[in-house]
């Protein structure tokens, strides 16, 4: 078999056919949404990407699969604009009260999905486009495509590395079978085939978090899951409780054996030769 026989987009389409959670349509990203913002919003994760993004003044940016703003709102001070693109309103929500509560006025909320008609939603082109754990698409090709060909200067798409944000220790330990499905290696060989080398960097997260309560880190792993069962629910609480060290002000600790990691992927728009 010959490298270029392989067809990444279709690897990918299986590999996400495969893996243990269902896709999250808008609705189900809807009612994560408020949970989502309070595990996000001012996270270590944030701050790495930024670290990594190095933002000019001058960048538009579109950020598309927003979410609750997790990007957006540290961004806004520090480039010209950002438009943010996510199918759920509900996310949308969430960024725009706290856009507000920030005074934030350059940020531009468009309720959109990667598959719609962005010339007819009259999205223009932007110096910069980031993708930021938001690849949730079918047709990985098309979606790589539509960023590189909406950006003037840079991409940047935060991709899973491995098991990505899910903890493969609590899926053992609750009783459920994990496969976490095409993680960024299938990107950047898709990209390597469209004629785009991207620069790899990692985000990696610390392997201990501190919550103010129990009740906050049992919440920090229960989105892994759709519909526990209460014995379900009971496994995951042991796991929970078996690895929290409370300090004496009440908070809580908690360590995973692996730490979550993401890869960066990103690529100037004038290295692209020959290519898309
Ligand atoms: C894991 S969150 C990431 C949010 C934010 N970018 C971050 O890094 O915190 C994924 C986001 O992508 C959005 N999303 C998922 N599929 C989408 C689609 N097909 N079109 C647009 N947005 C989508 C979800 O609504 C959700 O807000």
């Amino acid at each position: 078999m010959h490298y270029n026989d392989i067809d990444w987009n279709e690897l990918w389409q299986e590999a996400r056919r495969q893996k243990s959670w269902k896709k999250k349509n808008r609705q189900a990203w809807d009612s994560r949404a408020a949970g989502f913002a309070r595990r996000n919003i001012d996270s270590e994760y944030a701050e790495l990407f930024l670290q990594l993004l190095k933002p000019a003044p001058h960048w538009r940016v579109l950020d598309i699969g927003c979410g609750p703003g997790t990007l957006a709102l540290p961004l806004a001070a520090r480039v010209k604009s950002v438009t943010a693109i996510d199918f759920s309103a509900a996310m949308l929500h969430e960024l725009e009260e706290r856009a507000a509560q920030q005074g934030i006025t350059n940020i531009v909320p468009i309720q959109a999905s990667w598959t719609d008609d962005w010339q007819q939603l009259a999205i223009p082109v932007h110096e910069v486009v980031i993708s930021s754990r938001s690849l949730s698409v079918f047709d990985l090709r098309s979606a790589l495509e539509k960023m590189n060909s909406w950006a003037t200067e840079k991409v940047f798409i935060a991709d899973r590395v491995g098991s990505g944000p899910f903890d493969p220790d609590l899926f053992a330990a609750v009783g459920r079978p994990f496969d976490p499905g095409p993680d960024f290696i299938f990107t950047v060989n898709l990209l390597y085939q469209l004629g785009i080398h991207p620069k790899i960097d990692y985000i990696e997260l610390a392997r201990t978090k501190t919550y103010d309560s129990r009740d906050e880190a049992l919440e920090s792993c229960r989105w892994m899951f759709d519909d526990l069962s209460p014995a379900e629910e009971e496994r995951l609480a042991a796991y929970v409780d078996g690895r929290l060290v409370h300090d004496e002000g009440g908070r809580v600790t908690l360590r995973r054996r692996a730490r979550v990691k993401w890869a960066l992927l990103s690529w100037d728009k004038e290295r692209v030769q020959g290519g898309l």
